[in-house]
């Protein structure tokens, strides 16, 4: 097993270079095997899920071929409709592959994601939308099983604007007959770069980053280069550091509109914060205010950067009350911090955080991606050694995550246990 181990405390500073969108990534990936030709992908993070990725298309019968930040993918060839269960269940995201299987070969046979640390994660609107559009659906064995002639653009209204349902949805209607509207969608930024690069590979989608997007179904896709968008969840994750550690950092290739929500919190938690063309600096010299804070869909402050402020807010002069309104289980790594000394309880989907002036070093485990990189954000803050084992899930999100904090001035390092 991987463990980081942190000591600390640590005041973070200099710059840091933002890699490419893991959630764009993956999306994108998944979108290749509805165009028979080759797809190329700039700015692709080197991280555990793009692997992972890479493996279920090939399964699929895509060629994938990393070449440093590209990846070549090439579909052309015959695609096979079955994503297995030991790939699928190393990672949810390959339920992205239903969509754009369906609309390419009218067949595709996944396996059921299930549920992870973060909470139950059902498929219902994927599958409700995707019906609507002509599919039929079985479930047996632990496998979803859809069939379909050529599907049908409709109008779709999503009962809750779930990302990964809008991505799947908005795939197969872009190979569907006809003009599909997909209300209530929705309006991450990683939506907004899947439906860049689907235009660009022939796709007619409007009302893009809007709640309302259309689709005209064309026949066909045709080859297309496509430079993923920055990686938001890693930005607001220095930024967040940055500010618990009383540091000075400057986030470099970032898009700071994508950060509007998180960057206004940290200004409210007494941050300095300067926003430039693809940078962001953050600055902070002292404890945190208190505040309260809403995890909501985008624009709304998103649940990935929910972890690290907890982190940061329990430092806080003061009580704050954190709100998880998008994964029921995203609290479970409370316990840790609370191990490290600091003062959180949580009642249903609240957490109301009484800060403490200094996390302790301890032994903590790693739940998910999110929450394993805050408690090595615990670790910087905290005095004295930090150990955060399962480190691989951190592995999964966060490309040369001992490096990048290493330049910033931490002592952390990754080692076996
Ligand atoms: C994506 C992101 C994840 C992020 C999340 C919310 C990827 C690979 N992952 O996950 O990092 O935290 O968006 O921004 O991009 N739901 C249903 N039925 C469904 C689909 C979803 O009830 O059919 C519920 C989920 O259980 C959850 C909520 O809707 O409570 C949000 O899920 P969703 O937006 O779909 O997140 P993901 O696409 O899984």
């Amino acid at each position: 097993m991987k463990v980081f181990v942190i000591q600390g405390p640590t005041r973070l500073e200099g710059e840091v270079r933002i890699s490419g969108a893991k959630n764009s990534t993956l999306k994108l990936m998944a979108a290749a095997l509805m165009v028979p030709g080759e797809v190329v992908l700039e700015r692709v993070p080197q991280i555990t899920d793009v692997e992972l990725m890479a493996d279920v298309l090939r399964r699929l019968g895509a060629t994938v071929q990393r070449e440093n930040g590209r990846l070549v993918i090439d579909s052309s060839g015959e695609l096979c409709e079955e994503a297995p269960y030991e790939l699928v269940t190393k990672m949810r995201a390959s339920i992205q592959v239903l969509g754009p299987l369906l609309a390419r070969l009218g067949h595709a046979r996944v396996a059921m994601p299930g549920g992870d640390a973060i909470g139950s994660r059902p498929i219902d609107i994927h599958l409700r939308g995707l019906e609507r559009m002509g599919a039929k659906f079985t479930t047996e064995h632990g496998y979803v099983e859809g069939l379909c002639d050529r599907l049908q653009g409709v109008n779709t209204l999503l009962e809750f604007p779930s990302v990964g349902a809008t991505e799947n949805i908005l795939m197969a209607a872009v190979l569907a007959e006809g003009r599909s509207v997909i209300e209530n969608a929705a309006r991450e930024p990683e939506i907004q770069d899947l439906c860049a690069f689907l235009n660009n590979a022939g796709a007619r989608i409007g009302g893009v980053g809007t709640p309302t997007i259309t689709v005209d179904g064309v026949d066909q896709l045709h080859s297309a280069e496509h430079s993923i968008d920055p990686d938001r969840i890693e930005a607001g994750t220095y930024a967040i550091a940055a500010v618990a550690t009383q540091g000075d950092v400057t986030l470099v290739d970032c898009e700071p509109s994508h950060l509007e929500l998180p960057l206004m919190k940290l200004e409210d938690a007494g941050a300095e914060v300067t926003r430039g063309e693809g940078r962001v600096r953050v600055r902070m010299d002292r404890r945190p205010t208190t505040l309260d804070l809403v995890t909501l869909p985008f624009p709304g402050f998103p649940t990935d950067l929910q972890p690290p402020m907890m982190v940061l807010l329990s430092q806080a002069r003061g009580s704050s009350i954190l709100t998880e309104n998008v994964f029921e289980s995203r609290f479970l790594f409370v316990d840790e911090l609370n191990r490290m000394g600091a003062h959180i309880r949580v009642e249903g989907h609240h957490a109301v955080i009484r800060g403490v002036e200094q996390l302790s070093g301890a032994p903590v485990r790693s739940p998910d991606i999110r929450a394993g990189a805050a408690l090595v954000v615990g670790g910087l803050c905290a005095d004295g050694r930090t150990e955060v084992y399962d480190a691989g899930h951190i592995e999964r999100g966060y490309e040369q995550f001992v490096d990048k904090l290493t330049g910033l001035g931490a002592e952390i390092s990754l080692e076996s246990a």
